[in-house]
């Protein structure tokens, strides 16, 4: 039978980290796509999906951090030097905090400016926010700057997994892999 450390995260772990992954992936080039391409339908079209896709990402964080708070993460690999292990934990925590605060500074700002927001064209979400056009200005560029530094850091995190399959070739990446 395999140890708590061998056997890494659990099952609903696993999922709900590859669940963001997928969700950041999708938001990020959107985002670029539709603040550069100018006015038109696909702009307008990537904006939903931007938007719908970032509510759908807040939820998925929500149960993360809740479940993540409950049960705790398996022990980190034995294999790892101390400042991995401090670079590691402080990635990954500033990961959950920009990716907690994110969809609530973009909800807020789109709300502020142009509401309502729909799930996909379809479902209303019934929450308004309201402010001056300064504030949803600060807010959105906010949200703005926070989408660079989570893309540097998601670099970052990619980085060290490929450094921990590929060079280290330890169990680091296992731990998180659907399949292991
Ligand atoms: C984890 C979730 C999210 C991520 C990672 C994300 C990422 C980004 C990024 C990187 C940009 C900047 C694009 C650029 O200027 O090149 C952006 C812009 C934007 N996001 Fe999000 N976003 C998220 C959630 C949301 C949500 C939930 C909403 C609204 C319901 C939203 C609304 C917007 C809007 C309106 C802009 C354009 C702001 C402007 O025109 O300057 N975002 N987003
Ligand atoms: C190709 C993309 C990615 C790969 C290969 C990857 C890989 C991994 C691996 C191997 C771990 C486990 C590290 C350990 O054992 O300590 C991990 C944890 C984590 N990843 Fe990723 N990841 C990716 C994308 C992302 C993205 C986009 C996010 C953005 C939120 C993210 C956030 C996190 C967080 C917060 C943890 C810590 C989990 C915890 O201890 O609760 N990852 N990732």
């Amino acid at each position: 039978m395999r140890n708590a450390r061998e056997a890494g995260y659990s099952t609903p772990a696993r999922w709900l980290h590859w669940l963001t992954a997928l969700c950041v992936f999708i938001l990020v080039p959107v985002a670029v796509a539709m603040t550069n391409l100018g006015e038109g339908a696909l702009t307008n079209a990537l904006y939903e999906i931007h938007k719908s896709v970032g509510v759908i990402a807040f939820a998925i964080v929500v149960v993360r951090l809740a479940y993540r708070l409950l049960r705790g993460a398996p022990p980190s690999e034995s294999g790892l030097t101390p400042f991995e292990r401090v670079v590691s934990r402080w990635t990954h925590r500033a990961l959950y905090a920009i990716v907690f605060v994110m969809p609530i500074l973009g909800y807020a700002g789109t709300s502020m400016c142009c509401a309502p927001i729909n799930l996909f064209w379809t479902i209303p979400i019934p929450i308004t926010v309201t402010g001056s056009e300064e504030a949803t200005k600060r807010i959105l560029s906010i949200h703005q700057a926070l989408g660079f530094a989570l893309t540097g850091l998601v670099a970052l995190h990619i980085a060290g997994a490929s450094y921990h399959a590929l060079i280290k070739r330890d169990g680091v990446l296992r731990r998180m892999l659907p399949s292991a």
